[in-house]
């Protein structure tokens, strides 16, 4: 699928545009936006306690594309809530773009969600009363933009997605994988800060799954947002900057990923202004997907 791109950049705001090439670029300021320190969550069971996550510390930093794997039950989700801020820790802090999300009440919480995070999951979620134009243009009803404006950026962000000519579909008429593609659009829509993943593509085919993790990794990168991305598969992890590992609660280490999957030279994709999307590009020679990786880190990050 290839879809027009730049003019559905200008809808995710300006000033993200100016701090392109993300923050792992060398030589470029790290600008930290996920801080996470001595995190606990222990939930109680009758008379045993269980540490869903036992101590987390880390930092995770603008344009960045972090994948969260472990074996379930280690913790991924409940490590993926809390950042998102829909669930609260037993201790520790979480401090987005500067915000000790921690400390703040539900309702706070709920306007921290709407302003600042996407949250794509394995089950789509999408309002099966509503096509998927209405799916997308949900979260921007809940920020007061009037219907006109909705259903434009709305179709600008099914175009981006590849799925402008579903946008009168319900979802029981769109396969899984086109289901996820609107999830995705309705995630993005809002030009969030920070897009949270959960297992995005559990439920998808082994193409599509590659369709639908190029397309986030790509929409990312151009506009310099930080997708976090719990997944159970390397080769999916294959394509985020670093990779953290999580066994019984804690993060066991955090790895670079040097030789990560690429959609196409961010330069020509800016140049050429399309997405494009083909099988050939998940090549990345052969082995599991995932390229060489190295450790960084043992314990948590340290703080920059
Ligand atoms: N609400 C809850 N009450 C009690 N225990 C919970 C609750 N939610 C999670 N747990 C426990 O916390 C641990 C971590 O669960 P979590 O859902 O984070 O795992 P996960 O890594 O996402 O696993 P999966 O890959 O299977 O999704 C598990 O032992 C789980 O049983
Ligand atoms: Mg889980």
């Amino acid at each position: 699928m290839g879809v027009a791109y730049p003019d559905v950049l200008e809808f995710a705001g300006s000033d993200r545009r100016k701090h392109m090439a993300s923050g792992q670029a060398d030589g470029q300021e790290k600008v930290p936006v996920i801080q996470v320190k001595d995190l606990y969550k222990v939930y109680r069971m009758g008379d045993t306690k269980v540490y869903a996550l036992n101590g987390v510390d880390f930092t995770i930093y603008r344009g960045e594309f972090c994948a969260i794997t472990g074996p379930s039950g280690s913790g991924k989700s409940t490590l993926l809530n809390m950042l998102a801020g829909l669930e609260h820790p037993s201790r520790g802090e979480i401090v987005i773009a500067g915000k000790h999300i921690e400390k703040l009440n539900e309702k706070q919480l709920v306007t921290f969600r709407r302003e600042r995070v996407g949250f794509i999951f394995q089950s789509y979620n999408l309002i099966g009363t509503m096509n998927a134009l209405e799916n997308v243009a949900l979260p921007l009803s809940f920020r007061g933009i009037g219907k006109a404006a909705r259903n434009v950026k709305a179709k600008q962000y099914l175009k981006l997605v590849g799925l402008e000519r579903l946008a009168g579909n319900m979802p029981n008429q769109m396969s899984g994988g086109q289901q996820q593609r609107v999830g995705i659009a309705r995630a993005l829509v809002v030009g969030p800060q920070i897009i949270f993943a959960d297992e995005p593509t559990g439920n998808l085919d082994s193409k599509t799954t590659m369709e639908v993790l190029r397309l986030m990794q790509k929409i990312v990168r151009e506009q310099n947002q930080t997708l976090v991305m719990v997944t159970h598969d390397n080769n999916l992890a294959g394509y985020a900057d670093r990779i953290f590992k999580i066994i019984d609660g804690k993060i066991v280490h955090i790895e670079e990923n040097h030789r990560k999957v690429q959609t196409e030279d961010p330069e020509t994709a800016r140049e050429d202004g399309e997405t494009a999307v083909s099988p050939e590009q998940t090549d990345n020679g052969g082995t599991d997907g995932r390229g060489e990786t190295e450790e960084k880190t043992e314990g948590g990050e340290g703080e920059k």
